[in-house]
């Protein structure tokens, strides 16, 4: 499978690169400070196996957050729907990503979505693996079907640059800890967490992963099956419920397709039956979406008709 550039797209990056000077690349995570501002790369993915590609599309990136839905679909697979819903919750937030202040008001007490950094971390806390080392060898097998990339890795200055910085994400464990939503040990869960946000990739091979949850867990070229069907269902609709964080709701509106952002920049998003999309973009807005890539979604929408509403 190939990616051909297309000049139609080429025209759409152009025209909202710009955008990129209004935002901010993430640096709370310090390694992530040396993204270039002003990249900006998309990949679409036809279920039918053509691929369109604008910019520099073989740019690897990290998933961050991105890697949370990937990580939910495994360990609801692992443990089951009842399991994991009986410790994270369904409902969007309307807080920043990383918040804490729900995990106190909410009872019981328990993050209210897998997509908030409590609900990842107590979802990645549930992958099945008698070690650090073999939960993570399944999560990195996994991604490594989803993307069709053989030698997918992460990236360990990312990780390590995390590891060391992870604090409200420690405290977010330790709350957890406390009321029984997770267990073991939280530097363990840490290592986890970070390597599988550090997973690195370029936009074709994340459109890729959105060509799988386009076709409801169907691999797009030998037809597997990757995910269940419920599972693949129950992904995409916390995408469109919580995938853009506390911008879920005006993306819903003005793109109307599942979709996932992370702080590297990276956006995986789904038009259902028909296409996944990979964006990079590291130019954040102030919600820790990628400012341009977002205005990319919202122009393709309109142009091609993508909204499922
Ligand atoms: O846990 C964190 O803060 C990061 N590894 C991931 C956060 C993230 O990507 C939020 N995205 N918008």
């Amino acid at each position: 499978m190939t990616c051909k550039s297309n000049k139609e797209l080429q025209n759409i990056v152009n025209e909202v690169r710009p955008l990129t000077k209004e935002g901010m690349v993430a640096d709370y995570i310090p390694a992530l400070a040396k993204a270039t501002k002003n990249d900006l790369s998309v990949a679409i993915y036809e279920t039918n196996n053509n691929c369109l590609y604008a910019g520099s599309y073989l740019k690897n990136f990290t998933l961050q957050s991105i890697s949370k839905v990937l990580v939910l679909a495994l360990a609801l697979q692992d443990r089951g729907v009842e399991y994991v819903f009986d410790r994270v919750g369904m409902e969007p937030t309307g807080d920043p990503f990383n918040s804490i202040s729900k995990l106190e008001t909410s009872i019981p007490s328990k993050p209210l979505n897998p997509m908030i950094n409590a609900g990842a971390l107590a979802v990645t806390n549930m992958i099945r693996g008698e070690s650090e080392a073999e939960k993570w060898n399944r999560i990195i097998s996994f991604v490594k079907c989803l993307s069709n990339k053989k030698n997918l890795s992460y990236d360990t200055e990312v990780a390590a640059s995390e590891l060391e910085t992870a604090w409200l994400n420690r405290s977010l464990c330790y709350f957890m800890k406390q009321h029984n939503v997770i267990d073991g040990d939280i530097e363990e869960l840490m290592m986890v967490y970070t390597k599988q946000c550090a997973i690195e990739m370029n936009c074709f091979e994340l459109a890729r992963i959105g060509a799988v949850f386009a076709l409801n867990g169907l691999d797009p070229e030998t037809g597997e099956r990757l995910i269940p069907i419920h599972i693949a269902r129950i992904c995409k609709t916390f995408m469109v419920t919580c995938g853009m964080y506390n911008a879920s709701g005006e993306f819903a509106i003005k793109v109307g397709i599942p979709a996932k952002s992370g702080v590297a920049g990276g956006i995986l998003a789904v038009v259902p039956e028909k296409y996944g999309i990979g964006i990079f973009g590291p130019s954040l807005d102030k919600k820790g979406n990628s400012i341009a890539g977002i205005k990319l979604l919202e122009i393709l929408a309109q142009q091609y008709d993508f909204s499922i509403f």
